[in-house]
């Protein structure tokens, strides 16, 4: 119980609107499940102790159907409860293999469709399955439509279950004389490193100590074994208040290690990661980025220093908008997916749309052995560590940096960028880390600002160019996690209709570029701080160090240090984060898992 609970604690970011586990004792299944976070679950279990048991599956819950209820959590019984089952995913064909089992006179207690696969595989046990419940589940997986992580013990099989998989993460670990399933490896990460990760539509049986893959149809398959580098210590918060707190500190490492082993010393760029041809990549004549929320934004920072290096023109669409407006996409089109989880299922599908158009895909995401870099031609991977947080920091900055590099690879191979001009690129990204250390070192000055802000109901961000996404992102991280009104806009797009929004004591966060920069941008930034200050707002300025210009017109100025205008990102973001973690904190609401969100966005 402990091992499944512990497994829990750790995979709740999945999911955690309620909790559920099942595990085989003596005198059969005994489940428990509830409501609201884990801790709610570990109270019922304190109040009706469970006997001990070797085996047993644990769920946290993200409601798809049916609310988040103590009856439609997981796990859900069939076969007059001798049978326990857990789901992740949407079944698509529920509302069908429901009614031709009531038809059979079969009851439901839940509204889940988690509970109609539990219901079918009792079913096909008794029938066609003969008891054998890696056969029924075989039989059960094939007539089941849409994402699913399905696993089942049954009464009658002890130190024995079983799980099937399509569309939706699923891992083994091995451990000595003791076998794991999880969403993904932090699951079983306090007791082993060796993992197995399951290919798609495969149904997988443990025991303590074998694991044995087929197919859907029982024909023999096999997983890719790796080996887990994640630390236990990385998944925890580290001494911080929160995870986002303690992710926000890990940017530097995020940014370096994201960096580390892709160029030598002279500025060569060694991306044998990649699997893709570099012929094919010379001739690419367009590329699409496709993500969600904060990924996008790193897509927006991605184009503009793409376009910049490799004269290719890049389009960045959210993956959702996609595949419904019939994109021009040929096999000369390079799709790039962003996204940390690899499992964000907007992003998935819009992959699988540009691949089937021809497209060639290349996946930038933080999670090893997710779907999105598996079904994609090419990966590149950010090593960012495990992002517990729901709100994206660390991931979003190891996303920039990934983008840098796939531009100045592509820059090179097309013969766009020399190779003295990448090595001054890559030594000003090798200078990124102790600048966002120096940032974070100067965290006080925000936090002060964001507390003596808390009470504010609304707060803008203006920037231009790179700072644009920028000012996007600072948004939508206050909006997730402190539940503030606030906006993201383009600072050349506010006379055209926002500026109506500024009046007494407005607060309006400005993302000023470099002085040192590209033609009038900074000069055009300051006169937009000075047009809202003149309507009242109360401007706060995120600059370069030494642009002295900015502090006349500011009520707050916090400075980054100097560097390359299309590196900016990478520091002026920081300050944003702190600041809306901060304001959260003081708030006293719960930063790590904020209302309403969900790590994994794994439904459409
Ligand atoms: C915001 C946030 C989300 C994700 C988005 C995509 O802080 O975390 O907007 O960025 O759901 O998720 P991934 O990158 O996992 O595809």
């Amino acid at each position: 119980m402990d091992v499944v609970l512990e497994g829990l604690r750790r995979l709740e970011y999945r999911g955690y609107d309620s909790a559920g586990v099942a595990v085989l004792t003596d005198s059969g299944i005994e489940a428990r499940k509830k409501s609201g976070k884990l801790v709610n679950l570990v109270n019922v279990i304190e109040e009706s102790p469970i006997a001990d048991s070797l085996t047993g599956i644990g769920h946290t819950r993200w409601a798809t159907h049916g609310g988040p209820t103590d009856q439609n959590a997981h796990p859900h019984l069939a076969d007059n409860g001798r049978l326990a089952l857990i789901h992740n995913g949407i079944i698509e064909n529920f509302a069908e293999i429901k009614q031709s089992l009531e038809a059979k006179g079969l009851e439901f207690l839940s509204e889940t469709d988690t509970e109609v696969a539990a219901v079918l595989l009792a079913d096909i046990y008794r029938g066609e399955g003969k008891g054998d419940l890696t056969l029924s589940l075989q039989l059960a997986s094939q007539k089941l439509e849409g994402a699913f992580t399905l696993l089942a013990v049954h009464e009658d099989h002890p130190g024995i279950v079983v799980a099937s998989r399509r569309n939706s993460p699923l891992v083994v670990g091995l451990g000595d004389d003791e076998n794991f399933l999880g969403s993904d490896v932090s699951g079983f990460i306090d007791f082993t490193r060796r993992a197995v990760e399951l290919g798609q539509d495969q149904i997988v049986t443990i025991t303590p100590d074998t694991h044995t893959i087929t197919d859907f149809f029982g024909n023999p398959a096999e997983g890719r074994e790796f080996s887990v580098d994640w630390d236990a210590a990385a998944a925890e918060k580290g001494g911080f208040e929160s995870f986002m707190a303690k992710e926000i500190h890990d940017q530097p490492a995020a940014v370096a290690d994201t960096l580390l082993g892709r160029a030598d010393a002279d500025g060569r760029l060694t991306l044998d990661e990649l699997r893709i041809d570099p012929e094919m990549l010379k001739k690419i004549s367009k590329i699409i980025v496709l993500a969600c929320g904060t990924s996008a934004y790193a897509g927006s920072v991605a184009k503009y220093a793409i376009e910049s290096w490799c004269r290719i023109p890049v389009e960045v669409e959210l993956s959702h908008e996609f595949r419904y407006r019939e994109p021009i996409v040929d096999e000369n089109t390079l799709i790039v997916s962003i996204s940390q989880s690899g499992e964000t299922m907007d992003t998935l599908m819009a992959v699988r749309y540009a691949k089937e158009q021809g497209a060639k895909t290349l996946s930038i995401c933080n999670t090893n052995g997710s779907t999105i870099p598996r079904e994609s031609d090419a990966v590149l991977y950010t090593h960012a560590g495990p992002e517990i947080a729901v709100a994206s920091t660390k991931a979003f900055l190891a996303q920039i940096t990934a983008t840098y590099v796939l531009g100045l690879y592509l820059g090179h191979l097309r013969g766009n960028l020399f190779t003295g001009q990448i090595k001054d690129i890559l030594a000003d990204l090798g200078k990124i880390p102790a600048k966002i250390q120096d940032i974070l070192d100067r965290e006080d000055e925000i936090k002060d600002l964001a507390r003596a802000m808390s009470e504010e109901q609304s707060v803008l961000f203006l920037g231009r160019h790179v700072g644009y996404p920028v000012a996007m992102e600072g948004a939508l991280k206050l909006k997730e996690i402190a539940y503030i009104h606030a906006e993201g806009f383009a600072a050349g797009e506010l006379k055209h209709g926002p500026i109506a929004l500024i009046d007494d004591g407005q607060p309006v966060f400005v993302v000023v570029p470099s002085p040192r920069g590209r033609d009038s941008l900074h000069a055009k930034v300051v006169s937009n701080i000075q047009e809202v200050r003149a309507r009242g707002a109360k401007t706060l300025v995120i600059a370069e160090e030494g642009d002295e210009a900015v502090k006349q017109y500011a009520e707050f100025v916090f400075y980054v240090p100097e560097t390359p205008t299309l590196l900016m990102p990478l520091l002026a973001t920081v300050p944003l984060q702190i600041f809306a973690c901060e304001l959260a904190t003081a708030k006293g609401f719960d930063v790590d898992q904020p209302r309403n969100l969900a790590k994994s966005v794994t439904v459409e």
